[in-house]
């Protein structure tokens, strides 16, 4: 995504601001326990289920029958998974031994009712470059969600897991041109612009889109500013209402972002106060808008300090209200790591080679002592910079790595036996054959062996979707779990 010092800096201080993080099921606010095996709602969210006043369209009553036959905990998943990649001897033609994610479509469902309840009048439509994980696209287009796509590939994704045209935003600002073409003969006609060429470009070749104006909000609050990217200015806005009006292409509003990771739940009523004076300087023009979209920048679950998502709802939805009283505006959002980037993603990764570190040192051979206590190691996993890592590494998220299975027994969930909590002083290797695959130079870590596995909760944003194949090493496969099965 950014790799400017500064921005980095944000995103670090953001993910270390919680001093002390609780991991917050998002779902206990909501009540149904993601443990029991058949999950009770609350009264409220049940009535809210039946109320017609929601936007969103109920396509399967919320109900995804056809997951039910997944493992009801991530820890069951995990092991029905690994028991197969046990040993050497194993058949692992499928390589088993792979790096692997679980997604569990549970924590999807909850996130969505609790975005339900909480913005009930604006339609979620998942950011899908966040995670284009196919199974949690088809199941939230089973909920009802609508996607924010940005390229053909996205756009086709979508299409094919069953979401209708018009339940898709192409937001992107600025739009390879055969992918337009493709929009143009699927029919997904709502999509965003910021700049006049887009406008002869759209003009040319899909004249009868409905076009978003994305304006430029601040986005300084934000762990990833996008607004240096994208966004008309407001100077600018004027000028381009009125070339798209000579043009006589059908503007219907206006779209922001405040930044992903927002970090102040304020950004976003600016925001809305902003995109109000461009409906109104839409109207001068004769223009009468009737969607606005929100954008992203909803933090996840597990962020509880701060800006939370509660927070942002609370200044968001009334915010709405009061600016856009007529409910002939369609208000929608572009949530990405709202959905994915809490439990609902955890990362398995196994130790696949190990080394003793031996200082060279001048000339003479530095002996390993003999009581461990200085020992180093480093371990080579099977996923790295190249792979799940490469966007965390970018923006500098701060790693927890946690022991999965040591020796034959699993850890999933609980602290390690006294005797062997001792940390070592470690480096972290990906899997590939460069220098620069190195997830942790200096991290601590339990003795581990090959074939020792660790994990990494909450890591379902920005990991598996920009990971690569380089020197040939597959990138990690998911597989899901459900905890949420009626
Ligand atoms: C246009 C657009 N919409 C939505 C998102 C999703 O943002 P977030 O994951 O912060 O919700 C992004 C992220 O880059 C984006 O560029």
């Amino acid at each position: 995504m950014l790799n400017n010092e500064s921005l980095l800096e944000g995103f670090h201080s953001l993910h270390n601001s919680h001093d002390n993080p609780t991991y917050n099921r998002g779902c206990n606010d909501y009540s149904y326990n993601n443990t029991k095996e058949t999950a009770s709602l609350p009264t409220a969210i049940k009535q809210q289920e039946k109320s017609k006043s929601s936007n969103i369209s109920n396509k399967s009553d919320i109900t995804c029958t056809t997951t039910s036959t997944y493992p009801k905990n991530v820890e069951e998943a995990i092991k029905q998974r690994l028991a197969k990649s046990l040993s050497f001897d194993s058949d692992n033609s499928d390589d088993l031994d792979s790096a692997f994610y679980v997604g569990d479509l549970g924590e999807l469902h909850c996130q969505h009712l609790k975005w339900k309840s909480l913005l009930p009048r604006i339609e979620p439509f998942y950011a899908v470059k966040c995670n284009p994980d196919p199974v949690a696209i088809k199941y939230l287009a089973s909920l009802g969600v609508g996607f924010d796509c940005a390229s053909k590939t996205e756009l086709q994704q979508v299409i094919n897991s069953g979401a209708n045209a018009n339940q898709i935003i192409y937001a992107q600002p600025t739009k390879q041109p055969s992918f337009l073409h493709y929009a143009a003969q699927n029919n997904i006609s709502l999509m965003t612009f910021d700049s006049k060429e887009e406008l002869y470009k759209i003009n040319e070749l899909y004249p009868k889109a409905k076009l978003v104006l994305r304006i430029l909000v601040d986005d300084t609050h934000s762990a990833i500013p996008l607004g240096r990217k994208y966004g008309a200015p407001l100077k600018s806005i004027e000028s381009l209402l009125q070339l798209a009006k000579e043009l006589k292409l059908n503007v219907v509003g206006v779209s922001f972002h405040v930044g992903s990771g927002c970090t102040n739940a304020e950004a976003f009523y600016h925001a809305v106060v902003r995109a109000r004076h461009v409906f109104d300087q839409a109207k001068a023009l004769g223009y009468t808008f009737d969607l606005l979209d929100v954008g992203g920048g909803f933090n996840e679950s597990t962020v509880v300090h701060g800006t939370t998502f509660e927070k942002v709802a609370a200044v968001l939805g009334p915010a709405v209200d009061e600016m856009f009283p007529s409910k002939n505006v369609r208000v929608i959002a572009e949530p990405g790591r709202y959905y994915v980037g809490g439990p609902a993603y955890t990362l398995c990764v196994g130790i696949v080679g190990r080394r003793t570190v031996e200082e060279d040192n001048d000339g003479g051979s530095h002996q390993i002592d003999q009581d461990n206590k200085n020992r180093k190691y480093m371990y080579y996993l099977n996923d790295g910079f190249y792979g799940s890592f490469l966007m965390p590494s970018l923006d500098k998220i701060k790693l927890s790595f946690k022991v999965l299975r040591k020796n034959g027994e699993y850890f999933y969930g609980r602290q390690l036996k006294e005797d062997e909590e001792k940390r070592y002083s470690c480096t972290i290797w990906g899997p590939t054959g460069c220098s620069l695959d190195c997830i942790i130079s200096d991290a601590l870590l339990p003795e581990l062996n090959v074939g020792d596995w660790l994990y990494i909760e909450n890591f379902g944003a920005y990991t598996a979707t920009a990971a690569t194949t380089f020197n040939g090493f597959e990138k990690a496969k998911i597989i899901h779990a459900n905890t949420h099965q009626n």
